[in-house]
């Protein structure tokens, strides 16, 4: 139940020859001062219909306005303010949740498929910071687009073709130890792959000697072709480390590379639809005056990142037949897919104008962005395994005789870290703190599941069992826990129409504070006749703060 619609409904039987019900909603506001109601209405955009003053209308009104849930509405100045029945409201509220349980907030209806293409990392490369937030973004959207109704196809692109694989297999053939590779894949490629560019520079022949290289792989030839293999198998065992510590899974893992054999039908395509002119000896696409144009194919008869994005849409189209499309990728690359959008928009496909890329900021340490470039590699496995380390000795003070400490202190160190990255609006810039991220107080992914584990605790001990029947409570201190329940589903809703799992980070924020206060308050285990509605509150908490963290992949340990 939306007290806002409960509320914009009352209203709306006054005026609905002035507004629409979503007119009524998007005026209705919260009064700053709690005191002076739940919600409130504004008169203002009345004024000059009915000819009298905001203030006046605001009198009338708050006569008028009547419904079940309604206590009593009451004018101040030039709003209307509702204030609700708190036992009826709580009454539905709380049976809501113990009835729906996880399912709570979920859309039932099925809605079609979203394809998301996150995390992406490129392979001999370390996984970086920004292919981090892919990962924890994409993973977040994937979980709310199906909590909407959705069934999310999650793809994981790899960064698994071009011309630098080329000049990695030219570096390991003259300078490369087959035991170093095996041992430390990523930092014994990466450190081939910055010699390379520094022999380079020196010596620019070899950029031709990697163009060979290359070309034998998109040949097919086999000495490429094994090596290629090798590397990619190496980085992917190093990527799942990391997969595997943050829970995540894709339903594709298809590279670049998967769209090899389907790249002559694409640039064919676009040959014969005419959009293909020459550009300096390479074939390219025009997309109008304000951006530069596409590049389809170089000199060299090689095709492009561009061009392996133009066939996984349409391959992605033609097989899952998404209602809309997602890509998770940093904002540098905003150009690379307002061309592609473009492209495929030139090419005849309606559905282009449901791509959507969705973009993100940097991630800082000290106020400078983290580099994995320049041979100054951060291994995010290794800042994984430290935030659980970090978590197990916070742990170790806070709750020593915890049982299987460290799975916990697993399910509490990688949750931080996301939870971290997610509360942050998507386009700002994160600063990296472990030391921050990690303490139980303050607005931290461990604060809000230690309010789920402390709720759990309570449950636990409680002595009678919670039902669902029950008759609400009536004070106020309930009141602000019993609001914030209410507004989960609407906060689902919103999250991902904007794709924000941030929206949903701060709500768990929020409800964890208002029940600490709650719980600093009341005693919810007292023997009165109010104990079954407490604990049914407690309940209903400890389901919407799990949930919430679920859809962030996040998990929440019974116990901490
Ligand atoms: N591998 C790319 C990178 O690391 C990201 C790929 C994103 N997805 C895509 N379809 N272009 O920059």
């Amino acid at each position: 139940m939306n007290l806002s619609t409960v509320y914009a409904n009352a209203l709306h039987e006054q005026l609905h020859e002035l507004f629409t019900l979503e007119d009524i909603v998007s005026l209705i506001e919260r009064p700053k001062n709690k005191q002076h109601g739940d919600l409130a209405f504004p008169c203002f955009q009345l004024a000059k219909q009915y000819r009298q003053s905001p203030s006046d209308i605001a009198k009338q009104l708050s006569g008028a306005v009547k419904g079940t849930l309604i206590d009593q509405t009451e004018a101040i100045g030039p709003y209307v303010n509702v204030f609700f029945r708190k036992k009826e409201v709580s009454k539905k509220v709380l049976t809501k949740v113990m009835i729906e349980g996880n399912d709570y907030g979920s859309v039932k209806n099925d809605k079609g498929v979203v394809s998301i293409d996150f995390s992406s990392p490129n392979i001999a490369k370390p996984f970086s910071m920004g292919h981090l937030r892919s990962t924890v973004i994409g993973q977040s959207l994937a979980l709310l687009a199906q909590k909407n109704g959705y069934q999310p196809v999650k793809i994981n692109h790899l960064g698994d073709w071009g011309t630098q694989f080329g000049k990695l297999m030219c570096a390991y053939t003259k300078w490369g130890s087959k035991e170093e590779v095996k041992s430390n894949p990523i930092p014994a490629l990466m450190k081939l792959y910055v010699m390379f560019h520094e022999k380079a520079a020196q010596n620019p022949s070899l950029n031709d000697e990697g163009r060979a290289w290359f070309k034998s792989l998109e040949d097919g030839e086999a000495e490429a072709v094994q090596l290629w293999k090798w590397f990619k198998g190496e980085s992917l065992k190093e990527f799942q480390k990391v997969y595997d510590l943050l829970g995540v899974q894709f339903d594709r893992v298809q590279g670049e590379s998967f769209y090899n054999d389907q790249m002559n039908e694409v640039v064919k395509e676009l040959e014969e639809s005419g959009l293909l002119t020459e550009s300096d000896g390479a074939e390219v696409v025009e997309v109008g005056e304000d951006m530069p144009p596409c590049l389809i194919k170089k000199k060299d008869g090689t095709t492009l990142y561009a061009t392996r994005d133009l066939a996984a849409a349409i391959y992605r189209k033609n097989t899952n037949h998404f209602h809309h499309a997602l890509y998770i990728v940093g904002g540098e690359q905003e150009l690379h897919f307002k061309q592609l959008f473009h492209v495929l928009k030139k090419m005849g496909f309606d559905w282009s104008s449901h791509l959507f890329h969705v973009p993100f900021g940097l991630i800082l340490k000290d106020g400078k962005k983290m580099s994995t470039r320049k041979g100054q590699i951060i291994l995010l496995e290794e800042v994984l395994q430290e935030a659980v380390q970090k978590a197990k000795s916070n742990m170790e003070v806070k709750n020593p005789h915890l049982d299987d400490i460290d799975h916990v202190a697993k399910q509490v160190g990688t949750g931080a870290v996301i939870f971290h990255d997610l509360k942050n609006e998507r386009l700002n810039s994160v600063e990296f703190n472990l030391d921050q991220m990690l303490t139980f107080e303050g607005e931290t992914g461990p604060y809000v599941q230690y309010t789920h584990a402390r709720a759990q605790t309570i449950l636990e001990r409680s002595v009678v069992e919670v039902v669902s029947t029950f008759d609400g409570l009536n004070d106020e201190h309930s009141w602000e826990v019993i609001k914030l329940l209410s507004e989960f589903p609407k906060e689902v809703q919103r999250a991902y129409a904007a794709f924000e799992p941030s929206i949903i980070a701060k709500y768990t924020i929020r409800l964890a504070q208002s029940f600490n206060s709650y719980y600093g308050k009341v005693k919810i285990l007292d023997h009165d006749d109010q104990v079954m509605n407490r604990l049914a509150l407690t309940k209903s908490v400890t389901i919407v703060l799990k949930e919430g963290l679920r859809v962030l992949g996040v998990q929440a340990p019974p116990n901490m």
